[in-house]
């Protein structure tokens, strides 16, 4: 949650005044423009755009000063290392250690340092006592260590004055090629350029110099500056935005490329944006952006749509496609970063952008503020092996415990145990299932974490006691910014013992937030994480049972009296880093911190945690859940929230969703319930509202509208083992839980820009939701020539290339089946997930055109970590030749046995086959065989023929078959169905 909004300080009445008064000053309705940078106010933004423009000028291009120095280049175990030497007018050469690693999958990672930061020859200014060396420890953070192995079958294949050649990969089959001077390089799969690094002449690395004091320029004597275009230093020693004052200690240091994708019409990813998910351009020109997509975690009040503005989160990877291949580029690093987005067409129509035969290239330009210049070349040549490749390297999605894939309840403020005990209540009244409720920071005495308001929540214990019955779960809010208050025990601990972010005088910092004055927990410690474990044992931690989880929010971090709401750069982190050197990994320390305190509150009591962040980085999707952070109720946010959804996928961090209802301001009811038809397909799926709103449980809305709600949300639950089977894909191959039409359909063109529609996991569900007040319809567009069935009445839809319009009125959801697909699903209503442990299982059975389909199935016990050691159910459903089978995917662990004696009895209590062969009309029997069914039985096929445009179904009620266990069913007719249509 964000801050406060006019009409309620959550500040507290000791420093309301003065703080207060600032705050009103500058408030209005819409994101503070002022309170941001733009490119050209951020000093190496500046100065890399004005660098480029140099080198693109028509008249006199600049040259770029970067070149390989051949005879420093050694080759060995699929690594050239070597000096590049950038060649500087006053002062002479500087060197730059170059690493180049040839990976696995077709990844390359580039890494350029600065040899005297190296080396610590450098000083600092200001007495700064901040490391020397340029930041190397984004990847110590966001990496896993998996995928970095290098190829030793790589070989240097030539070399000369000139240029250096490169191949690896199986076959041989990809190739570099490093142009020595200027230093460029190529990558080839094949016969074909797939990426090129510094193709432009846009790399910066801008090294270390000591500050000259000149004097006064003589404003009358122009002669000098003529000749020599100066740099502009004006931004190289100290920046002021805002009221205040970075004093940048180490001067100039940022680090730039531009990358460009020869051939690639579009890219994606770069989480977190509010835009489409086909990135835009973004140096000017119709319908562009004029600002680089940025990435500064930031806390933004009422963020603007449509927007390369940065928000909450950043992961600096980014897919280009084209329709026969996908490659990447993950920039590794933690500063602020900026990338320029522009595309060129040669041949062919010039307006059209490659749909009329021309060939698109995609041009970007990554600006770093420091740190050492790493990159993660990936070539793909699929979305789904860059998934892979790019989980591989940065750890693939938690699998969650299931509670998290529930419908959560959330509110700024429920104001009291009571209140939570009377909304619990009043969902099971109207039939709503949920899983969670949530509270945000009003629970908590005064703003103290780890402390309950003694007046509002004098017994946490009893209210966490009656959701338990249900099995329902709670989640409390606690912030990284500690209240500064003398006798609370949590900030005592946290100065006493050295724990917290220093200030650039290594003195412990101190701003403001939600507490007034506070101090900031530093999780880049392992002694601040130790000690933040320590917190939540439940002896500590007060008032806590075991089924009460966490919510990390303000994490960027948010410092409402700070440089753009946040830390000022030039703060010091554990290991002497500067707070620019790790500004993005910072919210993913603390969320991860929380993370492993939570598996430790109890000695064996060993369960997934959940933990929501709002800031979050490469690496993120290992420890947490996201949301999109403070939306607005209204139907653009709504829209905005897909596209937004479908890139966390792109992203590597798919478990994430938005704010349902919006959180500002009050949603129409229409708006409301069609946020709860859309929410459904969040992976993560929480209803929350800013605590100046109207309260708006979904019960409390009436009818028609709650029973529709109600029904949405239902359906969330029916299809809970189609998302924990998406769940757990995403955490066996990187793979979105929610995916975009260029992902699931990569070869067709026409759906790269298509960003209002997406598909559950590998289920063949499609959706699109309603997005639009007053809409009775939607178009949905078809890719693949197979047929689409509606998921409620099985009505036809023909794909190849189409779209179709289809109706929606208020309780109508759109959501398609596409043929071939086999979706499990548990039909009985209840309360909660966790009372749906032992239900039977629902299999539908989409036939495809040549009557076949298949789908999976995984299930474990939702909870502990036991499904590592094989305590799960991993079932291959296939239907072929008249037969469906069930066989084992899952490999035998330790607990496999064990495990799957406590899932003996749940069964499979239907089967629907929709697109039913016509010649099962006349049959009302299928014969049953498996693991634990003597000879064959018997089971009843009811046969319910076309109906107008609605495809033929079957069904079979109680094959009585184990959902466990190997199984087959044998249908009456075994040649292939055709089409209805
Ligand atoms: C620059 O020239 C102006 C006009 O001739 C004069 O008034 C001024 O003193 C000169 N400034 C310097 C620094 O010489
Ligand atoms: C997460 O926390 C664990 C335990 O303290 C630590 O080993 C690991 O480095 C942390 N990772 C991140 C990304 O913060």
């Amino acid at each position: 949650m964000a801050r406060s909004s006019r009409r309620s300080s959550g500040w507290g009445l000791t420093c309301f005044s003065v703080l207060l008064l600032l705050f009103l000053i500058s408030s209005s309705v819409a994101v503070k423009h002022h309170d941001f940078k733009r490119c050209d106010q951020s000093g190496f933004c500046k100065r890399n755009r004005a660098l480029a423009d140099s080198m693109t000028e028509k008249s006199s291009p600049g040259s770029s000063p970067y070149q390989l120095d051949a005879a420093s280049v050694k080759f060995k175990d699929g690594r050239l290392e070597g000096s590049i030497i950038k060649t500087v007018q006053d002062t002479g050469p500087v060197k730059l250690p170059l690493t180049i690693s040839f990976l696995e999958r077709g990844n390359v990672r580039v890494i350029i340092d600065e040899e005297k930061r190296r080396k610590g020859e450098v000083e600092l200014r200001h007495g700064s006592v901040a490391r020397k060396e340029r930041y190397n420890e984004a990847g110590a953070w966001a990496l896993t260590g998996a995928g970095l192995q290098s190829q030793k079958s790589a070989s240097l294949k030539k070399i000369s004055k000139d240029v250096s050649e490169v191949s690896w990969g199986p076959d041989s089959r990809f190739k570099a090629t490093i142009q020595h001077a200027p230093f460029s390089m190529e990558f080839w799969s094949g016969d074909d350029k797939q990426i090129v690094l510094n193709g432009r002449g846009f790399m910066n690395v801008e090294h270390w110099r000591p500050k000259i004091d000149k004097p006064a320029a003589d404003e009358n004597s122009t002669q000098e500056a003529a000749s020599t275009p100066a740099e502009d230093e004006s931004t190289w020693w100290e920046e002021s935005f805002g009221g205040n004052t970075d004093s940048k200690p180490k001067g100039p240091e940022s680090v730039a490329m531009d990358i460009t994708f020869p051939g690639y019409g579009h890219v994606y990813g770069l989480a977190e944006h509010a835009g489409p998910l086909s990135l835009k351009q973004t140096r000017g020109g119709d319908g562009n952006y004029d600002q680089p997509y940025r990435m500064y975690n930031s806390d933004i009040f009422e963020y603007e749509l449509d927007s390369p503005m940065t928000l909450y989160g950043s992961i600096p990877f980014l897919q280009a496609h084209r329709t026969d291949s996908t490659v990447g580029i993950f920039w590794l690093n933690a500063a602020e970063t900026w990338v320029d987005i522009t595309k060129s067409t040669h041949g062919g129509n010039p307006l059209t952008l490659g749909l009329s035969g021309g060939v698109v290239d995609t041009h970007t330009h990554w600006m770093s503020e420091s740190g050492i210049l790493d990159v993660f070349v990936m070539l793909g040549p699929t979305p789904k092996d860059l998934s892979k490749s790019y989980g591989e390297l940065t750890g693939y999605t938690q699998l969650p415990a299931s509670f998290a894939l529930g419908y959560h309840q959330c509110r700024w403020n429920y104001v009291s145990d009571e209140d939570v005990k009377d909304v619990d209540r009043k969902f099971d009244k109207h039939n709503i299932p949920y899983d969670v409720i949530w509270l945000d920071i009003e629970y908590t005495d005064d703003k103290q974490y780890f402390t309950w308001d003694p007046h509002t929540f004098p017994d946490p214990t009893s209210m966490e006691q009656q959701l338990d019955e249900t099995e329902r779960k709670l989640v409390v809010i606690i912030d990284p910014h500690i209240k500064n208050k003398g006798g609370y025990f949590v900030d005592e601990e946290l100065k006493s013992k050295g724990l917290a972010v220093k200030n650039k005088d290594n003195n412990i910092f101190e701003g403001w937030c939600w507490p007034g004055s506070s101090h900031w927990i530093d999780a880049f410690n392992p002694a601040a994480r130790a000690w933040w474990k320590s917190l939540f044992t439940y002896d500590r931690f007060k008032g806590t049972m075991n089924n009460v989880w966490l919510w990390n929010d303000m994490n960027e971090p948010s410092v409402f009296n700070g440089p753009e709401i946040t830390m000022p750069r030039d703060n010091i982190h554990h290991g002497d880093w500067e707070h620019r050197d790790v500004h993005n990994i910072n919210g993913m320390t603390f969320h991860n911190a929380t993370y492993h305190a939570l598996l430790e509150r109890k000695k064996g009591e060993v369960r997934r945690p959940f933990v929501l962040t709002r800031s979050f980085y490469a690496g993120s999707q290992r420890s947490a859940a996201m949301w999109t952070g403070d939306n607005q109720a209204n139907w653009d946010h709504l829209a905005a929230s897909i596209p937004m959804i479908l890139n966390q996928g792109v992203s590597g961090f798919p478990f994430g969703g938005a704010d349902v209802g919006g959180f500002f301001g009050n949603p129409s009811k229409e708006l409301q319930t069609r946020w709860y038809q859309a929410g459904i397909f969040y992976p993560f799926m929480r209803g929350h509202a800013h605590i100046d709103t109207r309260r708006r449980e979904p019960y409390l809305l009436g009818e028609p509208y709650t029973s529709i709600m109600a029904k949405a949300i239902r359906l969330r639950y029916a299809l809970f083992p189609a998302w924990y089977t998406a769940f757990h894909e995403a955490s066996t191959d990187g793979s979105p839980i929610v995916r975009s039409q260029y992902y699931v359909h990569p070869g067709d063109e026409k759906g790269f820009a298509i960003d209002d529609q997406l598909y559950l996991g590998s289920t063949g569900l499609l959706t699109k939701p309603v997005t639009a007040e007053g809409a009775e319809s939607v178009d949905i567009y078809l890719s693949d020539d197979e047929n689409y069935y509606d998921y409620f009445d099985y009505t036809i839809y023909n794909g190849g290339s189409k779209t179709h319009k289809i109706t929606a009125q208020l309780e109508k959801i759109p959501l398609l089946m596409q043929g071939g697909h086999i979706i499990p699903r548990k039909d009985r209503p209840r309360k909660s997930s966790g009372l749906m442990k032992w239900d039977p299982y629902t299999l539908v059975v989409v036939l495809d055109k040549d009557g076949e389909a298949q789908g999976t199935l995984y299930a474990d016990d939702g909870e502990t970590f036991d499904y590592e050691q094989g305590a799960s159910i991993h079932r291959q459903f296939t239907f072929a030749s008249g037969e469906l089978k069930s066989t084992n995917l899952g490999a035998k662990g330790a607990k496999t046995a064990s495990y799957l004696k406590t899932m003996k009895e749940v069964t499979v209590e239907k089967i629907i086959v929709v697109n039913a062969p016509a010649t099962w009309s006349d049959q009302n029997e299928v014969s049953v065989t498996g693991e634990g069914i003597k000879g064959s039985v018997q089971a009843e096929l009811i046969y319910h023929g076309p109906a107008g445009s609605k495809a033929a179904w079957a069904v079979i009620r109680r094959p009585g078959t184990s959902i466990s266990s190997d199984w087959t069913i044998s249908f009456p007719e075994t040649s292939s169905p055709k089409s209805e249509l």
